[in-house]
């Protein structure tokens, strides 16, 4: 037993004596230098690794963000008659925490033009740096439409889609029927999740489609 761990202890020295070098500037002889030494890649550098020759590779086809939700709805006035007519707002989002929640992000997006109560006179129309806002109430507008007005923009106002979620998106439409004085009938609140894995499985299809 003693003559086996002497003879380990030995072979051991050896590996060790020889991983050693003058150079300080190496870490010597490796071994299985795959384990430490893996290619570093730079984002945007070239490799031979792909086959494209580019390190950044684009995500596989019909790859969405997690909890990412298609808009089916063309941004054209085809598209915005039919999101009128027909997008309706989830029900988890007819809720007072939805609707507290609408205010706040509709404060840090829509106040500066559309004003406090959504009569046109934001900030922004005031000083003189932006032309007439429209008075919400004035517009025959429904949940789906706002949503749509939310997402692609409508001539002088942009589109906030990339800045506000779904979620976020429905909450805001919630306010904004509030300020209308709109009646939206409160039910009870749901944790439902607002994509379901049938629908995640459809969007990327869809997706699939369009590429
Ligand atoms: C930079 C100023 C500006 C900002 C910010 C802005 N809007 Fe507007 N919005 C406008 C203007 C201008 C119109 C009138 C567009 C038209 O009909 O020509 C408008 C129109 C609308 C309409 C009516 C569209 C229709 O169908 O008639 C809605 C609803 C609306 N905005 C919602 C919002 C919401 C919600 C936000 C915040 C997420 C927002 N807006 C942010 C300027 C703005």
């Amino acid at each position: 037993m003693q003559k086996i761990s002497n003879y380990i202890s030995l072979v051991a020295l050896a590996f060790l004596a020889f991983a050693c070098n003058n150079d300080k500037t190496t870490p010597g002889y490796t071994f299985m230098d795959d384990m430490y030494i893996s290619p570093a890649l730079e984002t945007y550098g070239k490799t031979t690794l792909t086959a494209n020759g580019m390190e950044a590779q684009l995500p596989v086809n019909g790859t969405v963000p997690r909890n990412y939700v298609v808009y089916e709805f063309e941004d054209n006035q085809e598209g915005y008659d039919l999101a009128k007519a027909e997008l309706m707002m989830p029900d988890e989002f007819k809720t007072d925490a939805a609707l507290a929640e609408g205010k706040q992000l509709y404060t840090i997006f829509c106040n500066h033009c559309h004003g406090p109560k959504g009569d046109g006179n934001g900030h922004l129309v005031e000083i003189g740096k932006f032309p007439a806002v429209p008075d919400y109430k004035a517009r025959e507008i429904t949940a789906g439409s706002i949503y749509h007005v939310i997402m692609y923009g409508k001539n002088l106002m942009g589109s906030h889609a990339s800045q506000l979620t779904n979620e976020e998106r429905w909450k805001i439409v919630r306010y904004v029927q509030d300020l209308r004085g709109d009646v939206v009938t409160e039910t009870a609140e749901t944790t439902d999740a607002v994509v379901t894995d049938t629908e995640e499985t459809a969007v990327i299809e869809t997706i699939d489609q369009q590429s």
